[in-house]
């Protein structure tokens, strides 16, 4: 069976003591669950000293981006070699970093590469703009992000890939439209079509897909219960401790659910 994977995507947001703060709230409200599994994506500046304070037992890390070259004059980055021992999982391609940054299919791709190179599980997110899904070109996007992203993996590391499907006008800071959890479904499945395609039926089965876009405790039951999404990358809601433990506590409950059912 496997775990439901809630993700917190600080952004850049919190100060170290800040972050610090939050850390405490969520050890006084979550409890260790261990059919689940609850990341947090703090900034570069905070994983270290975060890395400190966290029970590892309740919550992982994951670095919320990386440098593919595992070391030299790249003043100004951080190497997934660099962080190997501090997280188990790096948000790779956020859109953020696609949009902002202007990084591309290939830069990602190596990413995507560097961090299981370094025994790192990449959250890959893809997912289209308001334009392209209006043109009807939203297929084509998911399918050129995620054919491009894994293509130097084995089928034995897709296995082990999280892809998370964040279609950018569902995303609180970028349009945050309100999503259509049917629709969602059916994005994931696609993504899982194309993997299938690629990599074969263990491979697709194995790779974990989430959702992500404005996902809130008032509407994380339907994601989190859609058949085949195994988690959701939580943003402006991962801010905010009563919100993220609702969040968390809703994934574990549907994941009783779905074990009570197997
Ligand atoms: P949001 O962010 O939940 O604030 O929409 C999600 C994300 O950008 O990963």
């Amino acid at each position: 069976m496997k775990k439901k994977l809630v993700v917190a995507n600080w952004k850049m947001h919190l100060s170290t003591s800040e972050a610090s703060i939050l850390v405490h709230r969520l050890h006084e409200h979550i409890k260790t669950h261990r059919t689940i599994e609850v990341v947090l994506a703090p900034s570069m500046l905070t994983l270290q000293p975060i890395s400190l304070e966290i029970d590892s037992r309740r919550f992982k890390l994951a670095s919320q981006d990386g440098y593919p070259k595992d070391d030299g004059p790249y003043t100004g980055e951080v190497s997934f070699a660099m962080m190997r021992d501090l997280v188990d999982y790096s948000i790779i391609g956020h859109s953020a970093r696609r949009i902002y940054f202007e990084e591309g299919l290939e830069l990602i791709r190596d990413k995507v590469q560097a961090a299981v190179r370094n025994g790192i599980t990449p959250i890959l997110c893809v997912g289209e703009t308001k334009n392209e899904r209006a043109q009807g070109e939203a297929k084509r996007v998911i399918h050129d992000q995620v054919t491009s992203a894994v293509s130097n993996l084995t089928a034995e590391e897709i296995e082990k890939i999280v892809i998370a499907y964040e279609p950018i006008w569902a995303i609180s800071t970028f349009d945050g439209e309100p999503s259509k959890p049917e629709d969602m479904q059916r994005a994931m499945e696609y993504i899982r079509q194309i993997i299938k395609e690629l990599y074969g039926e263990a491979a697709a089965s194995n790779a974990r897909v989430l959702y992500g876009g404005s996902v809130e405790p008032h509407d994380a039951r339907a994601y989190l219960s859609l058949p085949g999404c195994d988690g959701v990358l939580v943003g402006a809601a991962s801010l905010n401790y009563r919100q993220f433990t609702d969040i968390v506590e809703i994934a574990y409950d549907v994941q009783n659910q779905t074990e009570d059912h197997a």
